[in-house]
């Protein structure tokens, strides 16, 4: 495989993904209304962009648009959902970060994105990459994470004080450690992974026999009202 095989998968990709052929996908319109503008990045099912979607379709979300979903995955079901509502997307390959990285910061600029949601995006971003967007970008994360992200333990709200489980499998980690209360945060993307201050949270009591995967949808039931709230406090 020659050096440039990467980029030319890249724009058969895109070909497939827009209308248009070989070309960059449509500029954004200047429209006379300012309006606060999403990059969504995602790495899978893409259900927490399907609630973003949902709520600016129903008018939930005054003033906020999508402009642009990103994905390092190119089966993401994420794409699909955001090509059947004619969102601009674009699959990202992730082979190399620093040249991933500087593609996602070009495409995000030219899109004029404000806010850059993570929403099942499963690609640590560098130190670098963050500081050209500083409070700019979001998480949603499985798990309870204290108010300014730090620490190792979280205290619910019964006064209970459980460990915060960070990084890969927090669902299940919550699980193994016997917690009777987990939940989910959505918070500021700091270099540290799942450590940044925090927006919105809640939490869900877990019931016996519980298993990683009916966990995990209770969780994302709620995920899905806290990232259109993050959202929403965000843009205002
Ligand atoms: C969510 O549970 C989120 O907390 C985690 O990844 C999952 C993404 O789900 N970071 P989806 O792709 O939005 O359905």
């Amino acid at each position: 495989m020659s050096s440039n095989d990467g980029e030319i998968f890249e724009w058969k990709i895109i070909d497939k993904r827009q209308k248009s052929s070989g070309d960059w996908p449509d500029e954004p319109q200047e429209s006379g209304n300012p309006r606060f503008r999403l990059g969504v990045l995602v790495s899978g099912s893409g259900s927490n962009l399907q609630a973003l979607i949902d709520a600016i379709e129903s008018k939930e979300l005054p003033g906020v648009e999508i402009a642009l979903v990103v994905s390092n995955n190119i089966d993401a079901y994420g794409l699909e959902r955001a090509h059947k509502h004619s969102l601009q997307s674009m699959y990202l390959p992730w082979k190399h970060r620093e040249e991933s990285e500087a593609k996602l910061t070009t495409w995000l600029q030219l899109f004029h994105v404000d806010l850059i949601v993570l929403a099942g995006w499963m690609r640590i971003l560098s130190a670098n990459f963050l500081a050209q967007f500083p409070r700019r970008v979001i998480n949603i994360h499985p798990a309870l994470i204290p108010d300014d992200g730090t620490g190792s333990t979280y205290t619910t709200r019964d006064g209970t004080t459980i460990p915060v489980f960070r990084g890969l499998h927090a669902v299940q980690q919550a699980l193994d450690a016997g917690v009777k209360v987990t939940g989910s945060t959505v918070h500021f993307v700091t270099p540290e992974v799942d450590a940044g201050p925090v927006i919105c949270r809640e939490e869900v009591a877990i019931q016996e026999g519980d298993t990683e995967e009916s966990l995990h949808e209770r969780l994302k039931a709620l995920e899905h009202r806290l990232i259109v709230n993050a959202v929403r406090k965000l843009a205002s």
